[in-house]
């Protein structure tokens, strides 16, 4: 790596497109178009692929069962309506997630309800989550952020001393593990997203939710495809053209990933070397997939600087970052669905300190050491 760059000697604008695509998901999908227009081959729900996919993913995951899911929007949809959730119903959820988490809660008509972070994981914090568990407790949503996996074990058992479900959003943790556990394979539901700054994606849009459970299952495939047995579906379907590609795309998610931790490592190794820049967390025996990059500025030694140290970063140097994500507890049409709620004090905090650099297994290496010396630069100039 060189020692120095000059400013503007890359353009590094924040990633959009999260995924590797190559000639094989343009094989796939070329073959498919030629096959609907010369021999009239369906692409709707009865196309193999769908099927083959989900086998496939959830095998990966370790899981029982997968149901593709039009995104992970949908996916949290329908995991909110079959665990019956509805009004007057508490579901206890990260401070630290995307609206997309929340929002199925909201539109169910029950009551989200925020949960503290720790500091060191941006994980939900285990004994707030404990204080919070009250006799109207329908559910428990958790998230692993960035791609750092939760312990399933600990959840796991108060989600069996109380006996109350848990629904994990693992949007961020295609791949991610604790231990040998991948994300996804051990909460009641859990929701994947294949949109397209995701490690892996389904040609920009798409989602997955996989269970242990049968019924769960059964369930999530009448929900997608118009139920109207037991309760009012929709159509949420992926494509079978998304489906073979994302069976492609699965085939290169262990390599994407390695990749993406490879220089996630990286920058930490050189960035946690600056007083107060606090890097992600990655412990020992875990698989972190580093969908994000997120970093603080220790507030303590930088005080209110992010939002300069963002800005110079794109004017000054071409670095593109992000600040993901706002307390949700914080957004209008969500706040007017909640009651009164106990403040989560680190994710305050987080929130003025947080911002992501941007991430891409594509990049060269001139590309990651460009972003570490524009952190450097700006942060050593305040
Ligand atoms: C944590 C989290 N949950 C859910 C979603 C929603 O996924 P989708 O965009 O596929 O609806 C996203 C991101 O897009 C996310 O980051």
């Amino acid at each position: 790596m060189r020692e120095s760059y000059s400013p503007k000697q890359f353009q590094i604008p924040w990633p959009y497109t999260g995924a590797i695509f190559g000639p094989e998901e343009e094989e796939v999908v070329s073959r498919m178009i030629r096959d609907a227009a010369t021999k009239r081959r369906p692409l709707d729900r009865r196309s193999p692929e769908i099927v083959e996919f989900e086998n496939q993913f959830a095998t990966y995951i370790g899981a029982e069962y997968g149901v593709a899911l039009s995104s992970g929007g949908t996916a949290l949809e329908v995991a909110t309506r079959i665990l019956g959730i509805g009004p007057g119903d508490e579901v206890l959820i990260s401070a630290l997630t995307f609206k997309a988490t929340v929002l199925p809660i909201v539109l169910a008509g029950a009551i989200p309800v925020p949960i503290d972070i720790e500091y060191q994981t941006l994980n939900l914090d285990l004994d707030s989550l404990e204080s919070r568990i009250t006799a109207k407790t329908k559910a428990i949503y958790v998230v692993d952020y960035a791609g750092l996996p939760l312990d399933p074990e600990p959840l796991l058992r108060i989600s069996r001393e109380h006996g109350i479900p848990i629904v994990e959003d693992a949007a961020h943790a295609l791949g991610a593990a604790h231990g040998n556990v991948k994300c996804g394979a051990w909460a009641d539901l859990s929701c994947f997203s294949f949109q397209s700054q995701k490690n892996m994606s389904t040609l920009g849009e798409g989602g997955l939710l996989t269970t242990n459970s049968r019924q769960h299952a059964d369930r999530a495939r009448a929900v997608r495809n118009y139920d109207h047995d037991v309760q009012a579906g929709g159509n949420y379907r992926l494509s079978a053209v998304q489906c073979a590609v994302g069976i492609e795309q699965l085939k290169r998610l262990d390599t994407v990933n390695a990749q993406r931790r490879a220089i996630g490592r990286r920058m930490s190794a050189e960035l946690r070397k600056i007083p107060g820049f606090v890097t992600p967390y990655e412990p020992e025996g875990v698989t972190h997939c580093y969908h994000m990059y997120p970093c603080r500025l220790d507030g303590s030694v930088f005080s209110t600087v992010r939002d300069t140290v963002r800005k110079r970063l794109w004017d000054e140097y071409s670095v593109g970052t992000s600040f993901q994500y706002e307390p949700w507890y914080e957004f209008p049409v969500i706040r007017s669905a909640m009651g009164e709620f106990q403040p989560c004090s680190v994710m305050d905090r987080v929130a003025r300190e947080l911002f992501g650099l941007p991430i891409f297994p594509g990049y060269s290496d001139d590309e990651v050491g460009y972003v570490i010396w524009s952190v450097k630069e700006v942060l050593a100039s305040l």
